[in-house]
């Protein structure tokens, strides 16, 4: 696997304090509040549960899936929501978690769904953010590493499924790409 992996870009350690320190300002932002954190699932699902436990006031848990990318590595340019919350989230202060934010089209699609179920406030959280890709000016409110225009696995990020448990983010090496299309 990992001849696959052109460079590690972020280390698992690099990770592990990113997460804590978002989880301490998330944690002095929200006190008092009640938050229920959103993940979008396959990809945040790392990352999410990671910054959840690095909080130290009381979250709810839902899980979405919202895809937009069929095995390639460009968006199709529309997103479909497969999976929606259960839970009721009137009233509660809702933190949208993505594994990355690219052209913007899933936060901006999604935020529009939740907002129709009247949330106290929604704020998206982005592990990643290839600021150089952006179709349509969305901005996470809180972002992890803002990463070069380049694809990247590891750590919930996948490649056709495949890389998600690597404990780092890596670039993924381009031959990988063109031995499946
Ligand atoms: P957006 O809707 O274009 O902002 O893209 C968000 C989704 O695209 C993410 O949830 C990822 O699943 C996927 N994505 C975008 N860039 C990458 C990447 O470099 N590696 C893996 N997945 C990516
Ligand atoms: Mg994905």
């Amino acid at each position: 696997m990992n001849g696959d992996i052109k460079a590690i870009l972020i280390s698992e350690e690099e990770i592990k304090k990113r997460v804590k320190e978002l989880g301490e300002q998330l944690s002095r932002e929200y006190e008092g509040k009640k938050v229920i954190m959103i993940c979008l699932l396959k990809g945040a699902s790392y990352f999410t549960c990671d910054l959840s436990r690095a909080m130290s006031i009381p979250v709810r848990m839902e899980y979405m899936v919202a895809s937009s990318y069929g095995d390639s590595t460009d968006s199709s340019g529309s997103v479909a929501v497969r999976l929606d919350i259960k839970d009721n989230i009137t009233g509660l202060h809702v933190l949208l978690v993505d594994d990355i934010i690219d052209t913007g089209l899933t936060f901006a699609r999604v935020k529009n769904l939740l907002q129709l179920k009247n949330p106290a406030s929604i704020r998206t959280v982005a592990m990643c953010d290839k600021k150089d890709r952006r179709l349509n000016g969305m901005e996470a409110d809180y972002v992890g590493f803002t990463i070069p225009d380049e694809f990247v696995v590891g750590y919930g990020l996948d490649y056709a499924g495949d890389y998600r448990n690597l404990p780092f983010i890596g670039v993924l090496n381009p031959h990988v790409y063109a031995r499946t299309k």
